[in-house]
């Protein structure tokens, strides 16, 4: 196993708008990433992961930019961010940006001048396309609801393509300028000194166009977009040559939003693979349908989770390295997600910190998943801001789906969620700004969870997430948790989750009770010693018969 320092690591995701508004405007900066810089220190972490920060109109929170070389004045300039960089390095701390290159905003340059002069090398950048009859060329469901297609405006029974909203046309990655012009802004923010960045909906770009009607599969007469244009045949040239012209020379570190089926997998995360590591989406959309309706729901099942993420451990340890993960900024918050409302509790926090953690891969903590952070109860549609969500909404009602039921599938799903302000301290606004207004509601629960109560407290989610990153980072049993092999133990019936982590000489076992009842195991002999509980009276020394309380999680080792 080839050792990397980014194997190591220990990821922090900001969702920059949200983190820290340091001037008052109801909006966090760069600036207020800046001043946090010490608190992220404390954590543990070595690389923050930035969400775009780009100059944008902000229709999908900065992922439709209109400028790749700027930063948008709502989150400071250029020099600020270059202040970023400089900081967080005189701390050991590396920075990734975001990188949106699947579309651009319909504000770009780009695609102004595709617009306004059909003779412009910037025409061939996105994809155009005559409809029929003044219909658009297919009937395409973008994956923000509604068709694919949007009316040229000024051009008769003219269209162009986006995968996701309208104000986010998809480029053309046929066109070799077009991929000239992204490597070099690619090596522009690398040669700045980034570490590398977090490459968004990169399995889109390339399309397999088809057009007329296609068989519709919902009550809109659409079709989920997906099956044509992510991870097509002919992608990975695209992303070889994306590599090979800028993160390899630069030796940079590379996340993918990429599902990627098992049998490319090698391909994409490999020794040479295009990328370090990649997000797998199996657990953390266990909830919604394969289609991604959030108005469908899976029903899934404890087994369902523990089944998913064992084999996704299983595969990507054959094929290369991964990404762990519960939260990010398009995910609602973990513990509302897998936990029964009834059962959330400081334990079940801990227990999920645990499980996650310990797991084979890189360790990625979104912002606010620290302190346990929930989601938030909305009372109406309006008050939720992301596109998305009304866009699931409007759907489900069209599907047939009552608005009360839609309201409550949408509420528990949407991407605000997680994009509540940081919950600072119990001070107005939650110490994440001093305006009266704040772009976002902060999630009224601050008073009870928030950075500052849990800092001073060795009993805290916070506290408990710490100790988790020293032991990866920092203890005997570091080889075993970043290097050592995932072994699952399935021969139990229980609702539990038992894995060890084998090297050649210290072992450690995971083991879990993701119940409200006591539940019985029987451990391996030579796990004697407790390193970890989220009950702080468990004694050091454990028997092979392990009885766990409600929630309870271990981490054993045999030395
Ligand atoms: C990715 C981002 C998401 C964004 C979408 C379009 O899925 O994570 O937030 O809406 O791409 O760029």
């Amino acid at each position: 196993m080839t050792r990397k320092w980014w194997k190591e690591s220990v990821v922090y995701q900001i969702y920059p708008k949200s983190f820290q508004d340091s001037n008052a405007n109801g909006s966090g900066d760069i600036r207020g990433i800046i001043n946090r810089l010490d608190y992220l220190k404390r954590l543990g972490i070595d690389i923050i992961w930035i969400c775009p920060i780009y100059k944008s109109p902000m229709d999908d929170g900065g992922y439709d930019i209109s400028d790749y070389y700027s930063i948008d004045p709502m989150f400071g300039d250029n020099e600020d961010f270059d202040e970023l960089i400089r900081r967080a390095d005189d701390l050991g701390i590396k920075i990734l940006m975001d990188l949106v290159v699947n579309h651009t905003s319909d504000e770009h340059q780009w695609f102004k001048e595709a617009l306004s002069d059909q003779t412009s090398k910037y025409r061939d950048y996105y994809l155009f396309k005559k409809g029929v009859n003044g219909e658009p060329p297919n009937n395409w469901r973008s994956y923000f609801g509604g068709s694919a297609w949007e009316a040229v405006p000024g051009e008769e029974n003219m269209f162009y393509l986006h995968a996701f909203s309208r104000k986010q046309p998809d480029l053309n990655w046929e066109n070799p300028d077009l991929r000239e012009d992204i490597y070099e802004m690619i090596n522009y923010w690398l040669d700045k000194g980034l570490a590398g960045f977090r490459v968004d909906a990169i399995l889109n770009i390339k399309k397999n166009m088809v057009y007329g009607t296609l068989e519709p599969d919902a009550e809109d007469g659409l079709v989920y977009i997906g099956h044509w244009i992510m991870n097509q045949p002919g992608v990975t040239s695209l992303l070889k040559e994306l590599n090979a012209r800028t993160f390899e020379q630069r030796d940079s570190f590379t996340v993918a939003e990429a599902a990627v089926p098992n049998e490319d997998l090698e391909e994409y995360i490999g020794p040479d693979g295009f990328f370090s590591m990649v997000f797998d989406f199996s657990y953390t959309d266990i909830d919604v349908s394969e289609t991604g309706d959030w108005f469908r729901p899976s029903g899934w099942t404890f087994e369902d989770m523990r089944e998913k993420i064992v084999l996704n451990q299983l595969i990507t340890q054959e094929k290369g390295w991964g990404a762990l993960y519960l939260e990010n900024h398009d995910q609602p918050r973990s513990v509302s997600k897998y936990i029964p409302k009834e059962d959330i509790s400081d334990y079940s926090k801990k227990m999920l910190a645990t499980l996650f953690m310990m797991l084979r891969g890189t360790p990625f903590i979104y912002q606010g998943q620290e302190i346990g952070m929930t989601n938030i109860e909305m009372n109406v549609i309006d008050q939720f801001e992301d596109i998305a969500t009304h866009d699931q909404y409007k759907r489900a009602l069209k599907e047939g789906v009552s608005e009360e039921d839609a309201f409550r599938l949408i509420s528990s799903r949407s991407r605000d969620n997680s994009r509540t302000p940081m919950q600072w301290n119990d001070s107005k606004q939650a110490g994440f700004s001093e305006s009266d207004k704040t772009w976002m509601k902060v999630n009224p629960n601050y008073t009870q969870i928030n950075v500052d109560q849990q800092e001073g407290d060795a009993q805290s989610v916070l506290t408990f997430y710490k100790e988790l990153i020293q032991l990866r980072k920092n203890s005997p049993y570091k080889e075993a948790i970043v290097y050592g092999e995932f072994v699952p133990e399935l021969s139990n019936r229980t609702q539990t989750i038992v894995y060890e982590r084998i090297t050649a000489r210290v072992n450690v076992l995971v083991a879990i009770n993701y119940t409200n009842t006591v539940q019985t195991i029987r451990i391996p002999s030579d796990y004697t010693v407790c390193v970890l509980s989220n009950y702080d009276d468990r004694s050091t020394r454990l028997d092979t018969l392990l009885t766990l309380r409600p929630y309870e999680s271990i981490i054993a080792a045999n030395q």
